[in-house]
């Protein structure tokens, strides 16, 4: 298995960056893979509390969670087959850094155009800004209405925003479906469970299941593409003059 790096940020609070990191950090690790989860947020600890909690109650996989700063993160990718990594409620340096070595990068948004959306778009702005393309980053619709109706007119207002916002930078991903904020998913990952490990008879685990592997496409899909790019090059390095030939020789 290729070694990914897939970090959860945004500077926004709140929008669901822990829960996802740890819930997407399980359900790799249900499937097999060798994961670890990066907790960057060095202030809280909310992914190192969970994976607390969650070896207190016994619950299986185990979910290997280790404190970093973002150095510390960055020299972890190759170790596993899965870096995950939680970031804290604030951008800084270290989310370009990340961003630049990263695989694919989720980006949790809640549905408030001015508390959510708006600064989230402005990490995108941000980060197209630097040279990140939008293959790389993948918002995800998190926290959702938990009642159907609301959901479904929060997820067009939120899609038209993003939509929007993305002409002429390329146009941002923004991953299919969206997490809702129900109070079952919160009691379980305060119990130390991820979303895909929640089910309390309302396919909740399911619909997690469902964005879990979203996000899991998003990567592979990503990393097939940068494979490409990295051999690509290599091509080139080893024989630069090749290209020229066959853009009839321009810039000779
Ligand atoms: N889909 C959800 N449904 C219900 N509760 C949720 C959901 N996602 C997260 N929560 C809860 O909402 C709160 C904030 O979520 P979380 O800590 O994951 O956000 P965050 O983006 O990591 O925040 P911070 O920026 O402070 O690190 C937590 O109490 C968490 O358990
Ligand atoms: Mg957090």
């Amino acid at each position: 298995m290729a070694n990914v790096m897939v970090p959860f940020t945004n500077g926004k609070g709140g929008v669901g960056k822990t829960a996802l990191a740890c819930s997407y950090a399980a359900a790799r690790a249900h499937e097999g893979a060798d994961v670890i989860l990066a907790d960057t947020n060095e202030g809280q600890q909310t992914a190192m509390a969970w994976s607390a909690v969650r070896a207190h109650n016994d619950i299986l996989p185990k979910v290997r969670v280790q404190p970093a700063n973002t150095r510390e993160a960055l020299e972890m990718v190759g170790r596993c087959d899965v870096l995950v990594v939680d970031t804290p409620g604030w951008n800084d340096k270290g989310t370009l850094l990340l961003a630049r070595k990263s695989t694919f990068m989720v980006i949790p948004t809640g549905p408030s155009p001015t508390f959510d959306l708006a600064p989230t778009v402005k990490l995108l702005h941000g980060l197209r800004a630097e040279g990140i393309e939008t293959w790389r980053m993948g918002v995800v619709l998190s926290r959702f209405s938990n009642d159907d109706k609301i959901r479904d007119s929060e997820e067009e207002l939120a899609r038209t925003y993003l939509r929007e916002a993305g002409q002429g930078q390329g146009g941002y991903t923004v991953l299919e479906g969206s997490v809702r904020n129900a109070p079952a998913y919160g009691a379980g990952l305060a119990e130390g469970y991820g979303l895909t490990e929640i089910d309390r008879g309302r396919g909740l685990a399911d619909e997690a299941r469902g964005m879990m592997n979203t996000i899991s496409k998003g990567v592979s899909a990503a990393l097939q593409k940068l494979m490409r790019l990295e051999k690509e090059l290599g091509a080139f390095r080893s024989n630069p003059g090749k290209g020229k030939e066959r853009d009839g020789g321009r810039g000779r």
